[in-house]
């Protein structure tokens, strides 16, 4: 049988037939890195010391002729060749913390609200067991035929016992699954779910104050991260920031505002883009950042929204002194497979 071994860990893990990397790491519950899953983003490269392995079609915007020289391979298309591919992950004592994903798990929408125009939330849970998963994660839905393109959304809460999975999506003019959901799915639908997949997951231990931002649906992984957080009686500050363009684009305030009243570590910093309130910070996150903070250096930070919004964000916390190691991040990218652009070349086997 095929195995990926991890250095320096000398850990292995058996691949399935078919199966990529990054899917034989996560059967077994190792959270390697990974964003768009499509060979796009870059986001799964890591060095492969020996053995070989098929690339598959990916990007050189992801994986620059360079990196392949150099041994660098994107693990979300990566599909082993030899008995053993032998990669650059984690320490010595690498640990699996991820929960295996499952796919094509069964599931109702037991309900739905639209929170914006744009805005849909769906409330889902599985038909048998409940799908296990860390908050900040997140799952991919298509129809029961899955005649749909599965596209993938972060949960909105923190586990719960009922296996309740809140998914809120926006409509994308010409997003075939975004479209099917706000037109065709229902309260007693039912939809696909496969996943968890993803690492953008709070660190049980950590003991910094923390601080997360958020823009659009970014605010969904977020939600949940501070849901859980705030559940187990996280004893340090949390504050949220959110940027919207107008005050009717904060959703799930009431949640928000509930938290605000019953948690006293707990902060909710709303921003106003295209819209002036009094008494409600206007402007870009990056911008208003440092009229309320001088010095994140001992801050945990999560940030979540798209790619321009997070690079931004990163650049903004670190002029305040945020550390690289306390910054966690989850950047939306296009899920769709890549197509191949004019010039662009793309990796074979
Ligand atoms: S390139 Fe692998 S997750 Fe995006």
């Amino acid at each position: 049988m095929t195995r990926i071994r991890l250095y320096p860990s000398g850990k292995e893990v058996d691949v399935q037939a078919g199966d990529t990397v990054l899917e034989s790491l996560e059967r077994s519950g190792y959270a390697l890195s990974n964003n768009c899953r499509a060979g796009a983003c870059g986001e799964c490269k890591v060095k492969v010391r020996e053995g070989e392995f098929d690339q598959g079609m990916v990007l050189d915007m992801a994986l620059s002729q360079e990196e392949r020289t150099e041994g660098y391979g994107l693990m979300c298309m990566a599909k082993p060749l030899s008995e053993v591919v032998e990669i650059d992950w984690g320490t010595a004592d690498a640990q699996p913390k991820l929960f295996p994903p499952r796919e094509n798990v069964r599931c109702v929408v037991v309900d739905r609200i639209e929170r914006t125009p744009r805005i849909t939330e769906l409330r889902i849970r599985p038909v048998g067991e409940a799908l296990r998963y860390w908050p900040g994660q997140y799952v991919s839905i298509t129809d029961i035929q899955r005649t749909i393109p599965a596209r993938s959304y972060s949960i909105a809460n923190a586990p719960r016992n009922d296996g309740e999975i809140v998914l809120q999506i926006t409509r994308v003019p010409d997003g075939k699954t975004s479209n099917w959901i706000h037109d065709q799915v229902h309260v007693g639908s039912m939809v696909n779910l496969s996943g968890p997949y993803g690492t953008f997951i709070g660190d049980p231990a950590t003991d910094a104050p923390v601080l997360c931002l958020a823009a659009g649906t970014g605010l969904a992984p977020i939600l949940a991260l501070t849901d859980a957080a705030l559940r187990r009686g996280f004893n340090k500050p949390v504050h949220l920031m959110f940027s919207s363009q107008t005050e009717a684009d904060i959703y799930s305030r009431g949640l928000l505002e509930l938290w605000n009243l019953r948690h006293r570590r707990f902060k909710f910093i709303p921003t106003l883009t295209r819209e002036e309130k009094e008494g409600v910070l206007h402007g870009r996150i990056p911008a208003v950042l440092p009229e309320q903070y001088k010095d994140l250096s001992g801050h945990a930070i999560y940030i979540a929204g798209s790619p321009e919004f997070v690079n931004d964000c990163i650049a903004a916390v670190k002029q305040l002194g945020a550390r690289d190691e306390m910054i966690h991040t989850e950047g939306f990218f296009d899920q769709a497979p890549p197509e191949v652009p004019a010039g662009e070349r793309l990796m074979g086997s």
